[in-house]
């Protein structure tokens, strides 16, 4: 027998909107997240428009991704905007200090940023660099994008091939100040960020969402000092925490060849996001009741041990359907906050970390997690929705147990109402009874994620080893019940 979930979306109550930034990505100056995996150059044989790979674009767009977080990470506090402008042959060639010491060319710099996201219809978001930049380097850097003066900097934009300033959405103060981005403490955080703040002075129509760089798991110190120290100064808070299997950052766990044990504890530990998030609310509604400060998760996924044979420094894994669970839960996470949390940026977009898509030479694969961001696509600017699920049957694993079902709601843009439902069991399916408040139920149409083994992932050999199936219930005697299989993500529209 399966186990038997009730579900009840409460379409008379809606919330707040989904940004759709809530889907965004991060693309760092890391391993071959930029070079080889998204950038090839204008040169290479593989086919590209002005140096970006036509095949990871062209799957990117597909995506729908709202906005793209660069140039990191730790990179960021060690990048120099002005080493990225003018001939690609007169840059200067640096070394990549944190990310396994080679050479960073400079090939991909501020230009080539925003003609990507203008490829995919994505905004902006730049990070700065706190840690070994200036106020000056920062204010000149903004000057650069934004201005549309006939200031020396505007006009050298213009020479370099962009007459019309950059749309740069989002700028963030730095990176991870706590550790790669300089070992500060929030309260002298606080102060540099204001000190920078200052002097950064975009036209006000032109004006990027400024970003200050916050915790990370469940230290709420940073929130708390940030958002009572720059009151009126800043848009938004970052947070970063990432899943690791066994939580210790020496032995983290593999991407593959898991057991169960690890199922349950990379599960578990995703569902952490939960409290982190309602902790790190609850001091900004102290400190911040007017709503004006968002909590961007601009870094969040997993992080395993990297791949046999691959440098460590480049953060490279395979990335399964274990993958896919755990951004769907995820994502559900994020629905139920959409009210503060209208920002994430997953780590990372191509070949690090919870990759969307692998790269090798001239081959390409969608990960499951490119298929879990494809399936939760209506959820972009939808209408949040609030769930109940009653008679959970929790999923058990040893001493650990963790809710059988995630779900979440929202009426979409198109006006349809969407339901996401994850069962985190990879062993049992789950009936789920689904029930809309003020609405009858007569059918479900959409696709499901999953497949045989909790490891199943797609390889050069195997591409689609692992992709979504189509998927649809109808109601019997009044019920609309839907069999979620083991471990499975399932994303449908509902027919009254
Ligand atoms: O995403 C990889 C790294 O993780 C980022 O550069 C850094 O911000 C975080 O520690």
């Amino acid at each position: 027998a399966f186990a038997q979930v009730s579900v009840t979306v409460e379409a008379n109550k809606p919330g707040a909107v989904i940004n759709k930034n809530v889907y965004g990505q991060f693309a760092e100056h890391l391993g071959s997240g930029i070079y080889g995996g998204l950038w090839v150059g204008p040169a290479s044989k593989i086919p590209n428009t002005r140096g970006w790979r036509n095949d990871v674009v062209g799957a990117l767009k597909d995506l729908h991704v709202p906005l793209v977080r660069w140039p990191g990470g730790c990179f960021a506090d060690e990048y120099h905007w002005k080493d990225g402008i003018g001939p690609r042959n007169k840059r200067p060639v640096k070394v990549n200090t944190n990310w396994g010491g080679v050479e960073e060319s400079n090939a991909v710099g501020t230009h080539e940023f925003f003609d990507l996201v203008e490829m995919l219809g994505a905004d902006a978001y730049v990070n700065g660099n706190l840690g070994t930049g200036s106020a000056q380097e920062t204010s000149e850097w903004i000057e650069y994008m934004t201005s549309d003066s006939k200031s020396t900097l505007a006009e050298m934009r213009r020479k370099n091939g962009h007459p019309k300033p950059f749309k740069v959405a989002y700028f963030a103060v730095g990176n991870e100040a706590w550790g790669c981005g300089g070992n500060m403490k929030p309260e002298y955080y606080a102060d540099l960020y204001k000190q920078y703040n200052t002097f950064m002075k975009a036209p006000r129509e032109v004006r990027p969402k400024i970003i200050a760089s916050g915790g990370n798991d469940h230290d709420t110190r940073w929130t708390d000092v940030l958002s009572r120290e720059l009151k009126g100064r800043t848009d938004g808070i970052s947070f970063h925490y990432y899943t690791l299997p066994t939580g210790n950052w020496k032995v983290k766990g593999a991407a593959t060849g898991f057991d169960e044990s690890q199922w349950m504890s990379t599960l578990e530990r995703t569902l952490r996001m939960e409290k982190f998030i309602q902790d790190n609310v609850a001091i900004l509604d102290k400190n911040d009741p007017d709503k004006k400060i968002g909590f961007y998760v601009d870094e969040w996924g997993t992080w395993y041990d990297v791949e046999k044979g691959t440098n460590a420094g480049f953060l490279f894994q395979q990335n399964t359907l274990r993958d896919a669970v755990v951004a769907a839960m995820n994502f559900n996470i994020f629905h139920g906050h959409a009210e503060r949390v209208r920002m994430t940026n997953i780590g990372q977009m191509v070949n690090v970390l919870q990759a969307m898509i692998i790269t090798d030479k001239d081959k390409m694969l969608l990960t499951p997690t490119y298929h879990a961001y494809k399936m939760y696509v209506p959820f972009q600017d939808a209408t949040s929705l609030p769930v109940n699920v009653a008679n959970d049957t929790p999923y058990t694993f040893g001493s650990s147990s963790i809710p059988g079902i995630s779900a979440s709601a929202a009426r979409g843009k198109d006006g349809k109402l969407y339901v996401a439902l994850v069962n985190t069991n990879p062993r049992q399916a789950t009936d789920v009874t689904l029930n809309v408040t003020g609405q009858n139920v007569s059918s479900v149409q959409g696709q499901v994620l999953t497949a045989d083994a909790m490891d199943a992932h797609n390889t050069f050999q195997q591409t689609q080893a692992v992709k979504p199936a189509p998927f649809s219930a109808r109601a019997a005697d009044g019920k609309l019940t839907v069999r979620v299989p083991a471990k499975a993500v399932v994303v449908v529209s509902v027919a009254g």
